[in-house]
Formats: structure tokens, sequence, C-alpha cells
């Protein structure tokens, strides 16, 4: 699942997760349980995550290839935030052809700048499930207590935006030449997002 800062990566990312019954594997997610832990490296993180800046590709990948270790991604898995730069392709790739896996499609979301500003400000977790919801367009339900991100200000939500630009986005080139790539238009409610990877992925029969 490929697209800029809030584009919906992890939402949607997470509902065909449930369909397909595989894991969704997020390295944001993994990188920031890391600083919940106050791991060693953790506490070097949150300093480079809250100004918007990439981490080491050591770092990712060793996070990365420890979790596709994990039973419940036996039968696959969904990306959510990798590759995140182009350096990663080969090392993706690498990690693949080691487990005999490979990478079947890449779904880019597309939103532009101020969509992505009011879903990023506004969007608030449940720090117990991890589960994600929006103040205005998917709001947590009653007594469920939630917080902010720490890099969803507005200031670091802008440097996020030009690290994908720069950083990023050249990723989706090299996966258009290998013909692996489906746009897909994330501006909308979620469910019309979720009908349309349905679509690209075709699977009509859930996309009803
Ligand atoms: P990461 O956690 O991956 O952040 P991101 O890519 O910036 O993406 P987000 O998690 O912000 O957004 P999303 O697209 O998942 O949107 P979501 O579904 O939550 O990475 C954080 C940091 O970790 C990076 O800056 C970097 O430092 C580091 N990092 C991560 N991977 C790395 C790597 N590979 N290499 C190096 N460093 C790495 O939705 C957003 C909000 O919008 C939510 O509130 C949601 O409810 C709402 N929403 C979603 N869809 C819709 C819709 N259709 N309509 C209305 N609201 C919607």
């Amino acid at each position: 699942m490929f697209g800029p800062p809030g584009a919906g990566k992890g939402t949607q990312a997470e509902r065909l997760g449930r369909r397909l019954l595989i894991p969704t594997i997020s390295t944001g997610d993994l990188l920031r349980k890391e600083i919940r832990n106050q791991t060693e490296v953790g506490l070097l993180l949150k300093k480079l995550m809250d100004s918007g800046k990439l981490i080491k590709d050591s770092v990712v990948t060793s996070l990365m290839s420890d979790r596709l270790e994990d039973r419940d991604a036996s039968r696959g898995a969904i990306f959510d935030g990798f590759p995140r730069k182009v350096s990663q392709i080969d090392i993706l790739d690498s990690l693949l052809e080691e487990k005999n896996r490979k990478l079947l499609r890449v779904i880019a979301l597309e939103v532009p700048t101020e969509v992505i500003l009011q879903r990023t400000t506004g969007r608030r977790v449940d720090p117990t499930t991890g589960k994600t919801y929006h103040t205005d367009d998917d709001p947590p339900p009653e007594g469920v207590k939630v917080v902010q991100r720490s890099d969803d200000t507005e200031e670091v939500v802008l440097d996020r935006i030009e690290t994908y630009y720069n950083e990023t986005e050249p990723v989706l080139e090299v996966y258009s030449e290998r013909g692996l790539v489906s746009k897909v238009d994330g501006v909308g409610p979620i469910d019309v997002v979720e009908r349309r990877i349905l679509r690209a992925l075709g699977l009509e029969k859930w996309a009803k």
C-alpha cells in the first residue's frame, strides 16, 4: 500500500488484510513500537521521526525481516510504508527472494496535499489497540481514549510530505516500469476508496 502521509494506507491495508486473512506490516507501526518500548534504538528514533525524516535502512530492514518470520505472515502480508526510498527496493527484493515470496501488486493511493493535512491533523489513535480514527470522518466510539501522533502536527506533516515527494515517490517509477502499479483515487469516503482498491485487485466480488 503506497502513497503520501495520511493517504489512507494503514486504514485500507487493515480492511484488505481482514478480507484476505493476512496481516499488515507497517514500518511506521514497527518503529513506533520500538519508541513505546523505550528500546535503545527507540530513543534515537523518536527525534528523527518527529522531524519527518526517514530512518536508516538497516534499522527498518531488520524490523521488517523479523516481522515477516512471524507465523501470521506465512500466507502473505500487506506492506504499508515500505519500500520508502529507492535503496529499499533492492532490500525488499532480496528479502522476498530469501523467503521465497513475491511482490504481487502496488496500490498507489493518490491524495492531494490539502486532504492530507485535513486527515493527518485530525487523526487520532487508540494506544491500546493501535486502531486509527479521525475526529470528523471516523470518530472513535464513546469511551475509547485516543491520542494524537507526535508527528501529526501541521509543521511535521509538511516536512513528511516534502520527504515523500523527494525520496519516496521515485519508488513508484521503478515499480511502474515493472508493471506492478495500480493507481487508485484516494479521495472519498473510506468505503468508496476500499471498493476502488478491490476492483483494482480484481476482487470485484467484494466490491459491491
Ligand atoms: P508512517 O507511520 O508509515 O506514516 P506515513 O507514511 O506518513 O503514513 P501515515 O501513517 O501518516 O498515513 P496513512 O497513509 O497510513 O493514513 P491513515 O490510514 O492512518 O511513517 C511514520 C514515520 O516512520 C516516517 O515519517 C519515517 O520517519 C518512518 N518510516 C516509516 N517507514 C519507513 C521506512 N520504510 N524507511 C524509513 N523510515 C520509515 O489515515 C490518515 C487519517 O485519515 C486517519 O485519521 C484516517 O481515519 C483518515 N482517513 C483514511 N482514509 C480516509 C478517507 N477515505 N476519508 C476520510 N478520512 C480518511
